[in-house]
Order: structure tokens, then C-alpha cells, then sequence
């Protein structure tokens, strides 16, 4: 059989890779929901490989109509990635000089990438609270104002960042499907997507489109005690710390009619699903968008018509959501195969970082556990101890100190090993020295045992 050739059009070449900007394709999801409609659009397709390069394009063509912006200058960001990738095309491409100011957690494939285009990076760390000098973007702010001709494009703030896809995403998605569209979906990061798109919908179709957005369970947006979750660049997570939280400038509550939360198993395994199904490698947070979809043609029946938009590809993530290995170790694909340690997750007793040693000391003697892990939660955080970040595991040895210190906390993160994991697998890379270890489940601390239990399993 030969392939049609549907596309030997000859398209004029561009002056700038900027004009290719925008104008993605919707495709529709026919393997993953035959009997709905369902589409996806596709914003990796964008030059700089996601739907950032919409906001970072129309960020700076605006500060260089206002002046903000000048040649020569400097574009100064806090970003996690893709906003940096955006800005760093557009800076090379308009000759001006960039610098990014990214969680040290961000995926080592952005990083390389920005280096790619010229741009310069400094890395914070990624749990620091809002108010903390060092926090990404009060980070990135200082940095703007001490640099000469600096320029802060400020996508939380920036009014271009939602003005562009009420420009061009919401038209090309109501173009698409020719006024046909009954749900919008999206994820929200600085909620410039869903808030531009959803008003232009809204308006256009005088209120019938419906908007709903896709959130992580725990992202603070759609109602979750903003305890950390492992899908990057989407959700509102809420440092333990962080005294008086605050949303994006340009997000708009009132533009979502719905809110799906999806718990990060589903978004990852939906992420990969698309691959295999569909041949659409894209990102954790188009896994989120397109398992949100998928609940809401399932409900809305055989006339609703409706678009997910997918931020960004897969590529980024290979180590990640699409990494077998990763997927076992934070034990979110452990019920595929047998011998897994998924049976044995069990509650954990743990104390936050700033507990007292004779506090810590009683709570293990009365846990029963071989160790205490002490966690990155406040004592007035929204989330419960046991959903904050493990920062080290306390033997009855490490508490021998005085009553009234406060825990050690080891300057590295303990190891964990994942419900996805058999025995051997995770003995495997145990270094000789090793004790006792926490069990990670869905990302999460779902467990502490010896490695002598460990042992017992492989038998
Ligand atoms: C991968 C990914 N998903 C989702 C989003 C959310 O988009 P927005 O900031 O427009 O809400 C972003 C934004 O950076 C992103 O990079």
C-alpha cells in the first residue's frame, strides 16, 4: 500500500522560525475513546516544543513594543523548563542574551537543552517556601533588576502570557472543529492557557463551551492540600512553610466551570498509554489533560466534542514518566507483574523536620518501625506529615542527643525503593551498607522496613 500523499503542499519558507509559532493541529484520540470524540492538541508541534512559545513570544514582542525590553538586553525568567526554552529561541533568534533561574529538581534534558540556545542558568533549590529570598522567582526578580538591560518577562504576572491564547489558541481550536467544541481541557501551571483559550470560548460560543481543568489530586488549584506531586510544570504545590499563599496573577478562577482532579498514576499511565496507542510521546502534564478528557467524553456521551491541549512532548521526560525504571522505583506501575513489593505498603509514623529528639525518640519506640523518616512538612502545613518529601531516616542510634534538639537531618536524601521493585531488583542497588530503607508507593513514603525483610522476600 502506498501512503497517501496528502502532504506534498509547498509551504513558503518562513522568515523567522518565530512565525511558525501557534497554528497547531488537533488529532483526534480515536484509539483511546472510539465511541467519543475526543481530540488532542498537539503543542510539542510548536518550534521550541511546547506550548509555552506562544506566551514567550508574545511576552517579549510586547515588552519590545513597551520599551521594557530593549536591543542588547537581557530576558530574566523563573521557569521550570519550558518557558525557558521558549524565551531562550526567541532570545537567540532577536539577539538578545538570556538567563533562567530553575528548581534544581528540573529534568537534566531541559537544562541541556537551554544550555543549547546560549542561555545561562542558575539552579535554586526546589522546596524552599515563597518567601525565601532564594525561591525561584524572587530569585529571578533580584536578578533582573542587578542586571544591566534586564528584562523579568514574568509569566505568573505578564498580561500577554493569557492575551495570546485568547488570540490564537482558543480561534484555532474553535476553527478546528468548526464551532463544534463542547469541553476545553487543560492543565493550569500559571494558568495562561486555560484562562486565555477559556474566555475566548466561552465568549464565542456565548457560554456553552464548558472548561474544565485538569489538576493533579493534590495541586492546591483544584481543591488538594498542595502536598507535593510528581507532575512537572502543571498543579500548585504549597511549600510547607509558605506563610500566605498566592495564585498566578493571570490565572482566573472564575473561567473554569469544572475542576477533574487526576492523581498522578493515572496522568503517568495515560502519558504512556498515549505513546503506545496513539504514537503521541508527550509530557506527564498532557497525561493529566488527556486522562481528564477521556473521564469527561466518557460522562458527557456521543455528541460532546471534546479538545485536550497537550503542553509539551515526551522527549524531556525519557528518564521519567516514560522510564520503566522510573515508574517501578516511585511505584507507580506495580501491579503489571508478580513478585512486586506492592503488598507490602503500610502506614508510616514520621515526624517533621524540627521535631525534638525525645519527641522523635518516643514516637518510633512506640511505632514498631526500624526507623523514623523525618519529612518536609510544617507543623502548620496544609498536608499531613506523611505526604511531605522524605529527608532522612532516624535509627534509635541517630536520636541518642539531647531531648530538646532538634532531629538531625542527613544533607542527602535516603534512597528509596519503589512498589514497582521485586526484592532482587531493589537489593540489587542497595549498597552493602545499607539497613533500612523507606518504601515509596505512587511517589509517595508508604513504608520503612529492614533490608533483612527485604532478603525474606527473594526467599
Ligand atoms: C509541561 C507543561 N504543562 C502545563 C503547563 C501549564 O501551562 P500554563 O502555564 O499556561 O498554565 C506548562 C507551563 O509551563 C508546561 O510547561
Amino acid at each position: 500500500m502506498t501512503a497517501p500523499d496528502r502532504r506534498a503542499v509547498a509551504t513558503p519558507p518562513a522568515d523567522s522560525l518565530l512565525a511558525l509559532v501557534g497554528g497547531t493541529p488537533l488529532i483526534r484520540l480515536a484509539r483511546s475513546a472510539p465511541a467519543a470524540e475526543v481530540h488532542a492538541k498537539l503543542e510539542y508541534l510548536n518550534p521550541g516544543g511546547s506550548v509555552k512559545d506562544r506566551a514567550a513570544l508574545a511576552m517579549v514582542l510586547d515588552a519590545e513594543e513597551s520599551g521594557a525590553l530593549r536591543p542588547g538586553g537581557t530576558i530574566v525568567e523563573g521557569t521550570s523548563g519550558n518557558t525557558g526554552l521558549g524565551l531562550a529561541q526567541v532570545a537567540a533568534a532577536r539577539g538578545y542574551r538570556s538567563l533562567f533561574v530553575l528548581p534544581d529538581k528540573t529534568a537534566v534534558e531541559k537544562l541541556d537543552a537551554l544550555k543549547a540556545y546560549g542561555a545561562e542558568i542558575v539552579l535554586t533549590p526546589s522546596a524552599l517556601p515563597r518567601e525565601d529570598p532564594d525561591h525561584v522567582i524572587a530569585y529571578a526578580t533580584r536578578l533582573a533588576k542587578e542586571t544591566d538591560g534586564g528584562w523579568l518577562a514574568d509569566q505568573y504576572g505578564n498580561p500577554a502570557n493569557p492575551d495570546v491564547h485568547r488570540r490564537t489558541t482558543g480561534p484555532e481550536i474553535w476553527e478546528a472543529t468548526g464551532g463544534r467544541i463542547t469541553h476545553l481541557v487543560a492543565t493550569i501551571g500559571t494558568g495562561g492557557t486555560i484562562t486565555g483559550t477559556g474566555q475566548y470560548l466561552h465568549e464565542v460560543s456565548g457560554g456553552r463551551v464548558q472548561v474544565v481543568g485538569a489538576d493533579p489530586v493534590t495541586s492546591a488549584y483544584g481543591g488538594g492540600d498542595g502536598s507535593p506531586f510528581a507532575i512537572e510544570a502543571a498543579g500548585h504545590y504549597i511549600h510547607p512553610e509558605t506563610a500566605t499563599d498566592v495564585f498566578p496573577d493571570v490565572y482566573r478562577r472564575d473561567v473554569i466551570d469544572r475542576f477533574l482532579t487526576i492523581a498522578d498514576r493515572e496522568s503517568i499511565l495515560t502519558a504512556r498509554a498515549l505513546a503506545r496507542t496513539e504514537g503521541l510521546l508527550v509530557g506527564g502534564s498532557s497525561g493529566t489533560a488527556a486522562a481528564a478528557a477521556l473521564r469527561v467524553a466518557a460522562e458527557a456521551g456521543p455528541d460532546a466534542v471534546v479538545v485536550a491541549i497537550l503542553p509539551d512532548s515526551g522527549r524531556a521526560y525519557l528518564s521519567k514518566y516514560h522510564s520503566d525504571t522510573w515508574v517501578r522505583r516511585q511505584g507507580f506501575l506495580d501491579d503489571d507483574r508478580e513478585g512486586t513489593l506492592a503488598g507490602l505498603v503500610s502506614d508510616v509514623v514520621t515526624v517533621p523536620v524540627g521535631t525534638s529528639v525525645g519527641e522523635a525518640r518516643s514516637a518510633l519506640e512506640s511505632s514498631g518501625q526500624p526507623a523514623l523518616p523525618v519529612v518536609l512538612a510544617g507543623r502548620s502545613s496544609r498536608f499531613s506529615p506523611a505526604a511531605g518529601e522524605v529527608l532522612g531516616l532516624l535509627s534509635i542510634a541517630d536520636l541518642a542527643g539531647p531531648a530538646d534538639a532538634a532531629v538531625p537531618v542527613p544533607s542527602t536524601p535516603p534512597v528509596g525503593i519503589g512498589s514497582g521493585e521485586t526484592a532482587a531488583e531493589a537489593l540489587e542497588r542497595l549498597g552493602p551498607d545499607a539497613e533500612v530503607v523507606h518504601l515509596v508507593r505512587d511517589g509517595r513514603l508508604a513504608g520503612v522496613l529492614t533490608v533483612g525483610a527485604l532478603r525474606a522476600q527473594v526467599g
